[in-house]
């Protein structure tokens, strides 16, 4: 007989799916106490290491060797570089559009041109290309011109900073964006952006079609746009207390948004009962980087009061900081104050860790088999009764 895991009661219907395991994520994993895990080992451990040696673990499961990581991106360094007819479909988008919406599109053009129909070649194709596919579409939409040619040799997100043709780049903003970057991979299986590309894959649509829709789930302000809404949170914070950057004056702030209704961002999670440890880094790198800068400041401030007056509440249950509350923040400081571009580069990292779920669920998972096509069941409800 199969052990029961979990039981479905009425409560449970109509809250997201809350909790409810629906099947195994090889990649990472969320616990509520702990936080994230990249293959077992801790979120805090691994954010400081290299891109390549994370994506590495997350592709294979292991820490790889400085060798094997070598011979990996050997391999994806050939691939790195866009089909022409990619680049050209992505000039013509309408540059009024949000960014997010052009990410999907440049997706859906990838496979046009590029797809090769085979999930474990088209997860090492869309890694390889991201940095360039991304930095086309910013140059692009943002009007900063033409994107010169990848050098994969620099590294991952080295190769994309030195794409992306941001006016007056600070040198260190390739460390901000390879933080970024790593952070930003996977968030166990059940996160809206990668359950949404599983399920769509579940139906047999090819890698670049199902991360495509992925990108439409993260483009969501309750999911990847939060971080750009935090940003401009923190600076309605810092324009209302002005000079007074202390808890106190935070505080009241704070306070009267809560009573004019208005929302706090960067706050809260649905399966996270303690501050995001992705945030409790990024916190540490902003204030080691750019103590002196007043977002950061406001950004620690909000930290400080922030758990204590939402925690007032009881109807919250989590009112602890979480990866939104200082990525923002983190970015403007290094020189990248384009919020609009902040959940694209979300994106630019979140593919990575969906894309190779998806390999699991296509190509491994149930001895071979692969996961069944998504099919739960609604409860049918006369909407008279
Ligand atoms: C994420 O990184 O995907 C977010 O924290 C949201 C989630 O895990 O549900």
């Amino acid at each position: 007989m199969s052990k029961v895991l979990f039981e479905v009661t009425e409560e449970l219907l109509d809250t997201g799916l809350r909790g409810y395991p629906v099947g195994y994520c090889v990649t990472s994993s969320v616990d509520p106490q702990k936080g994230l895990q990249y293959c077992g080992i801790p979120i805090g451990q691994l954010a400081k290491s290299p891109p390549q040696d994370m994506i590495y673990l997350l592709y294979h499961g292991k820490r790889g060797s400085a060798e094997e990581v070598r011979v990996f991106f050997e391999d994806l360094k050939k691939r790195a570089f866009l089909h022409e007819g990619v680049i050209e479909g992505i000039l013509k988008l309408p540059r009024k559009a949000h960014p997010m919406k052009l990410l999907s599109v440049s997706l859906l053009l990838l496979d046009i041109f590029e797809g090769t129909g085979d999930y474990q070649e088209d997860c090492l194709n869309v890694i390889a290309k991201l940095p360039h596919l991304v930095a086309c579409l910013i140059n692009h939409h943002a009007g900063w011109g033409e994107t010169k040619n990848p050098d994969p040799s620099l590294g991952y997100m080295v190769a994309f900073t030195d794409m992306v043709n941001v006016p007056n780049k600070d040198p260190h903003l390739e460390e901000a964006f390879k933080f970024f970057n790593v952070l930003h991979y996977d968030h166990g299986g059940g996160n809206l952006s990668a359950f949404v590309g599983k399920a769509v894959a579940s139906g047999l649509e090819t890698m670049m079609g199902s991360l495509s829709a992925a990108m439409c789930g993260l483009a969501g302000p309750r999911h990847g746009s939060a971080n750009q809404e935090t940003l401009e949170f923190v600076k309605e914070v810092h324009s209302h207390v002005g000079d007074q950057l202390t808890a106190e004056a935070v505080e009241d702030c704070i306070r009267q948004r809560l009573k004019n209704r208005q929302l706090l961002f960067g706050f809260g999670h649905a399966v996270l009962r303690v501050e995001d440890p992705r945030a409790t880094v990024m916190y540490e790198f902003v204030e080691k980087h750019y103590g002196d800068n007043p977002l950061v400041k406001i950004a620690l401030l909000l930290r400080e009061v922030g758990p204590k007056v939402l925690a007032e509440n009881p109807k919250i249950t989590n009112p602890y900081p979480n990866v939104d509350a200082a990525s923002g923040v983190m970015l403007t400081a290094a020189g990248f104050g384009y919020p609009e571009y902040y959940t694209v580069l979300f994106g630019l990292s979140r593919c990575i860790g969906i894309a190779i779920q998806i390999v699991y669920e296509r190509c491994f998972a149930r001895g071979g088999k692969g996961t069944p096509i998504v099919r739960p069941k609604y409860l049918y409800k006369n909407r008279d009764a």
